[in-house]
Formats: C-alpha cells, structure tokens, sequence
C-alpha cells in the first residue's frame, strides 16, 4: 500500500482508477472539487508543494486532455508538469506517473512499425499541440530522472475508455481495468521510462515490450467489440498513424 497524490482525479481515467487503486491511501486532486476530491490547481507551485508532502507518488492526470490553444497546453501541461515535478523533488517523493499521450508520437505510421511493434520509446513526432505538450511532459521528466534520480514513468495512452467506440480503438483501446494494472505496475517501476498505454488488443500494433519490463500484463482485448464498431479503412490516416483523427485537426483546436 502507497499514498498516492492523483492529479485530475474528477476525469474520465481518474474517476476509473478510483475504484481500481482503492487499496492504496488516495489523496484524489483536481482543479474541480467534488465529493473526495480536493481542489489542487497543478499550475499553483505552493499548493502541490503542500499536496506531495508524506507521499509515496504522484499520478498526474491532471491537465488539459485535447487540442487546444498554444498558450493553454503550455500553461496547464507543461508549466503545471514542471511544478509537479519539482514539487515531488523538493518533498522526496521518489516516484511520478505521467499520463502522456499516444499524441506525443502521433504522426508514426503503421509501416514504421518493426515485427515487435512500434518501439514504446520512439522519438517524440507530436501530430499537435497538445501532442507537443505531451512530449514536452516527458522530457521534463527525464531533466528530472537524469539530474535528480526521481523515477518518472510516462504512460503513452491510446484511448481509454469503458468500451472500443471507433474501428481505430480496436488497435489502441486501453481498457479501465488494464489502466488500473498499468498505474499500479508503474508504481513500482524505476528510471525514466515510455510505455504505450493499450490493453491485449488482438489488432495492437504498439510494442508490448516496455509494458512487460515493468511488470504489466494486459488482459483484455478490443477484439470482443469488431463487429459493434465495425472494419477500419487501414488507408486512412485515422487508421494508418498513431494519431488517429487528431493528426488531420487543425493546430490548436
Ligand atoms: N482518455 C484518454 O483516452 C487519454 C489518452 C491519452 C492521454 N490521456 C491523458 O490522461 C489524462 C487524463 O485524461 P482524461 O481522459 O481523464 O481527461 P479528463 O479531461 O476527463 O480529465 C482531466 C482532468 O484534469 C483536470 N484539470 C484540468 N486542468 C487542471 C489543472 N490546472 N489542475 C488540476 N487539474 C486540472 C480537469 O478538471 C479534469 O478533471 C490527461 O492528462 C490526458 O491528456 C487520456
């Protein structure tokens, strides 16, 4: 059992991971307070100072979750990444969990992938500025890793959600249970790591090899939904990159 501090614990995969790492002592944050969830703007430095102190990690979901404006991203991603960080460096919290985003490398096509997948530790091609923001997120944490031994795990989410809504999710679904197996694998893990957030989906076309080296082990499969959601169009791009449709949207929203 771990404290953990959540950040955007009122979203979507925050609401999802509640339940799922209830076993833990949770201090559940966002900059929407509700029942059990504490008002914690990632963007206030004193405030997260306060909220990281006596905690084992910090899962950072908090921020801005699409495209939007240049000055937005930067602000709340990045800027409210940095304060995470440094807030857990100077309370000696060994450990971060940074929801990255598959968009950090959306504009990888299926043809870059080797026989094992596309490396969960490809270079950063963002397909946007949110993407961007993602990206950024992660090398700051690894300034964090390499000058000041905090562990940093970031998890390159595909799309989580209850259920495949789309043909694109039958390749990068990350169901809430899987999630739940993942945060809690990247709570033990070390270093400064890139991991692809997606569940055992037959049509998965990410490596599964950084997931594994850090103890994770998916077990459901988007698969169970193909006829739901129907055939995906592997020519078009929503299908053929990473990104998905976010890769044909205009910069900033
Ligand atoms: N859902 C997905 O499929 C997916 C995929 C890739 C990455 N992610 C990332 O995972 C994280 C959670 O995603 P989600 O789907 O739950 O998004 P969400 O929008 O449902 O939740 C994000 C939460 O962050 C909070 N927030 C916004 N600004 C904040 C601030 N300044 N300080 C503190 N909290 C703030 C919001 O109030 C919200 O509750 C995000 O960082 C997102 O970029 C999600």
């Amino acid at each position: 059992m771990a404290v953990i501090l959540m950040t955007g614990a009122a979203g979507s995969i925050g609401r999802m991971l509640r339940a799922r790492l209830a076993h833990h002592e949770l201090r559940l944050t966002d900059v929407r307070a509700e029942e059990g969830v504490d008002r914690l703007d990632v963007t206030d430095a004193d405030a997260v100072e306060r909220a990281c102190r006596g905690v084992d990690a910090v899962v950072h979901l908090g921020g801005i979750a699409g495209e939007g404006p240049f000055e937005d991203v930067l602000a709340v991603n990045v800027r409210g990444t940095e304060r995470v960080l440094q807030a857990a460096r100077r309370t000696g919290v060994p450990r971060v969990v940074l929801a990255s985003s598959n968009h950090a490398a959306g504009l990888y096509e299926r043809g870059d992938a080797g026989p094992d997948g596309l490396a969960d530790d490809v270079a950063a091609r963002p397909d946007s500025y949110y993407g961007w923001s993602k990206a950024s997120m992660e090398q700051l944490g690894r300034l964090y890793y390499d000058r000041y031994g905090l562990h940093v795990i970031c998890l390159r989410i595909g799309s989580c959600c209850e259920r495949p809504a789309d043909p694109r999710d039958l390749s990068v679904w990350l169901s809430p249970d899987d999630a739940g197996r993942l945060v809690e694998a990247a709570l033990t893990a070390t270093g400064w790591r890139l991991v692809w957030g997606v569940s055992a989906n037959t049509r998965r076309w990410w490596s599964t090899a950084g997931g594994l080296a850090i103890g994770y082990y998916p077990r459901d499969d988007a698969e169970s939904w193909a006829r739901q959601v129907g055939e995906p169009d592997l020519t078009a791009p929503e299908n053929r990159l990473v990104g998905g449709p976010m890769t044909a949207k205009p910069l900033g929203g």
